[in-house]
């Protein structure tokens, strides 16, 4: 069907065109994100057998990915089904006049009671890797009971550097103290002896590997979510430490280690010119066991797709994969509130 407009008729239309994608492209970077979050009494699996009872976002340990854009505007409705109190602290977000949005409890809001829900409103700035977590009893909360989750906010004017970066993972490390797995309002203490060690809720060889191919560029964004200081050590590769609590390094610094303290983000990036299987651990000895056996806690393998995993005495020949333990796919599909069942625990009636 052909449309004949009047000279005058077009006219208009095209100057109504013209404004409308002024006012989209001037808005495109605005998009509302609303998301409703459960905090829920879960049983999660660190490794083989040790489990830990944990307050759960939305039922698994990591909590759900945010992935937004800069200047987005986030609501989120939090519902507190545990037994204690709780709120959310949006680690890194300036909440530029929305100071009571900072999650504080008896500082910028009272804890959320049992049964109550409460609704965060806030801008996505600045830009990076940030992450979220209960502020209430930190010491118990975000150290022992898996009360984190990743957000990362996808900045306006990314660096060089990042736009060449074909893979994109997040790993968030943390430390468990088993004496506390049975014992949700306890722990957290000076003296506290930690004994599991997590990348994204999960020892090794609970872990998964990172799959690369050749000429891949890789970021690893590494979020200290635990108690501990973690001595990164990727083996076979020089990285670039990028970024540091989401900012960019105007130099980034060439390095195989890096310390990740409580609290940081750093976004480590390499190029995968080395094909091979390579250990990334933390060098910190003690971090890389199970309770009181060796050889677990937060290591995993950087995996090259080029490689054969038929070795028979490679422990991971027969790993079942699970994509997305490093929210790499989620990631890969761009803004949006991701939930995975790959971190879901069992619900605590
Ligand atoms: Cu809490
Ligand atoms: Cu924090
Ligand atoms: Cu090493």
């Amino acid at each position: 069907m052909r449309i004949h407009l009047r000279p005058l008729t077009r006219a208009a239309f095209l100057l109504w065109l013209m404004f409308a994608s002024l006012f989209s492209s001037l808005t495109a970077h605005a998009a509302k994100r609303d998301f409703e979050m459960n905090i829920e009494d879960t049983r999660i699996t660190l490794v083989e057998k040790q489990q830990y009872h944990t307050f759960a976002f939305a039922g698994q340990v990591p909590g759900p990915l945010f992935y937004v854009d800069e200047g987005d505007e986030i609501t989120v409705n939090v519902n507190n089904l545990t037994a204690l109190p709780h709120t959310i602290h949006w680690h890194g977000m300036l909440q530029r006049g929305t100071w009571r949005q900072d999650g504080v409890p008896d500082v910028t809001q009272e804890g959320i009671k049992p049964g109550e829900s409460y609704t965060y409103k806030f801008i996505a700035e600045p830009s990076g890797t940030m992450w979220y977590h209960c502020h209430v009893n930190v010491n118990e909360h975000v150290a022992l009971r898996g009360m984190w989750g990743p957000f990362i906010v996808r900045p306006k004017k990314p660096t060089a550097l990042e736009k060449k970066v074909t893979k994109d993972f997040i790993l968030m490390l943390s430390d468990w103290d088993s004496k506390y797995a049975n014992k949700p309002g306890f722990g957290g203490l000076p003296g506290d002896k930690f004994d599991y060690f997590t990348i994204n809720g999960r020892s090794f060889p609970d872990t998964q590997p990172l799959r690369v191919s050749k000429g891949d560029v890789v970021r690893l964004r590494l979020i200290g979510a635990g108690d501990l200081v973690h001595s990164i050590h990727l083996h076979g590769h020089v990285f670039q430490i990028a970024f540091k609590d989401g900012f960019p390094l105007t130099n980034p610094i060439h390095a195989d280690t890096v310390l990740v303290g409580p609290g940081e983000r750093y976004d480590i990036i390499f190029t995968a010119d080395n094909p091979g299987r390579w250990m990334i651990h933390d060098h910190v000895d003690t971090h890389t066991m199970n309770g009181d056996r060796p050889h677990g806690g937060i290591m995993t393998v950087v995996e090259y797709t080029e490689i054969k995993h038929d070795d028979a005495w490679y422990p991971w020949k027969n790993k079942k994969f699970q994509p997305n333990f490093y929210y790499e796919e989620s990631l890969k599909k761009g803004p949006g509130i991701y939930t995975d069942d790959v971190f879901k625990g069992q619900l605590i009636q």
